[in-house]
């Protein structure tokens, strides 16, 4: 069995943070969104995995190659964003008529996927979709299930769902898909869906099969994602772990520090993580945050906020909710005039 992860698109939902970094590499819990999918897909013992890329690709190429996997992993570029089906396209000569797991580079699904890929391939099913419950179905791809759980009909974000079971991002096929992705049709949104190629294997005979995940399941199109999949992420702390230098500072709850971060005269409630080399003085780091590698943070306070990189926070109180780019300078303004001094990115949001 192969692995294949879609890490294309633009990502619009995530601007401004999509102008300058690939959505799926965007840091939840410190770590790229893009690394649970691979690392999912390891543990269910495949070790070819292919990538699909496109805007930002060799972002995504390095950011991968960083890192030491046990897997071979190739890079598959598509051109345009076409639909998730359409990827399928890119992918067939990669594949090469094998089994594999499709996962989408920007979902994380807690439970992981070594009982659906074991139950997938003990079975006959040409296909197999992921299920969860939802309160937003019109945002999603929508399974309408019978008396006997099977699914009669999947429709992609419908105005009118017929139920709120949403197909999560994580799909295994048999070759019969490569057929089906070249009979459908685009969509409204000039897409070719996931869903309809999934729609036309069960129009055409073919055994579509259905689970429910247990887990939690996260889809991080959008900023207030990002932060709930951060808390989700950050909730699975175990212990604390604390690798950095801590001066009259306070730790409550289950922390990651990590190498090189010296922290003075602060406390810090978890679950939360700080990256590499950061400094912390008389400020307050709350729960659920994650702070990432080469901060400053100093006589602040920030909570349930995903911080990254290379960021300083200064004199401000308080951070709330927020999702700050790598870089970012947020700084009491003592000079005149008095105010709001903002240099942001375009389609930034400020509530002040
Ligand atoms: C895509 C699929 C949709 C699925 C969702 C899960 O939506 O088209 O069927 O429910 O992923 O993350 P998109 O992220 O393209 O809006």
């Amino acid at each position: 069995m192969k692995g294949l992860i879609l890490s294309g698109g633009h990502g619009t939902r995530l601007r401004p943070l999509t102008y300058s970094q690939q959505k799926q590499l965007i840091p939840v819990g410190n770590k790229p969104v893009l690394f649970y999918a691979i690392e999912d897909i390891i543990e269910a013992g495949i070790r070819d995995i292919g990538i699909i890329v496109g805007p930002n690709k060799e972002q995504v190429i390095e950011m991968v190659r960083s890192k030491k996997w046990d897997a071979n992993i190739e890079f598959i570029h598509q051109p345009e964003p076409k639909g998730l089906a359409h990827a399928i396209i890119v992918a067939e000569n990669y594949l090469k008529n094998e089994p594999f797991v499709m996962y989408l580079g920007d979902n994380i699904l807690k439970e992981g996927i070594v009982e659906h890929v074991k139950s997938f391939l003990n079975s006959d099913a040409e296909a197999s979709i992921l299920l969860t419950e939802v309160s937003n179905p019109e945002e999603f791809g929508i399974a309408q299930l019978n008396e006997k759980n099977e699914i009669v009909r999947l429709i992609e974000k419908p105005k009118k769902p017929p139920s709120n079971f949403a197909v999560i991002g994580i799909y295994m096929f048999r070759p019969a898909i490569f057929k089906a992705v070249k009979e459908i049709k685009p969509s409204w949104r000039n897409q070719l869906e996931i869903v309809d190629a999934i729609q036309w294997l069960i129009d055409n005979g073919y055994k579509v099969k259905s689970a429910f995940v247990r887990g939690w399941w996260k889809d991080t199109g959008k900023p207030e994602d990002i932060i709930h999949a951060n808390r989700l992420v950050l909730d699975e702390i175990k212990k604390t772990e604390n690798n950095g230098i801590l001066k009259e500072t306070k730790i409550n709850g289950r922390v990651i520090i990590e190498k090189n971060t010296i922290i003075e005269n602060s406390l810090i409630k978890g679950p939360a993580i700080i990256g590499k080399n950061c400094k912390i003085a008389n400020s307050y780091i709350g729960p659920y945050t994650s702070i990432g590698n080469n901060c400053e943070i100093i006589d602040a306070e920030i909570e349930d906020s995903v911080v990254m990189e290379g960021t300083e926070i200064k004199g401000i109180k308080r951070i709330v909710e927020s999702l700050i780019g790598k870089g970012a300078k947020i700084v009491r303004n003592e000079s005149l005039p008095k105010g709001h001094k903002l240099v942001i990115g375009d389609n930034s949001q400020v509530r002040i």
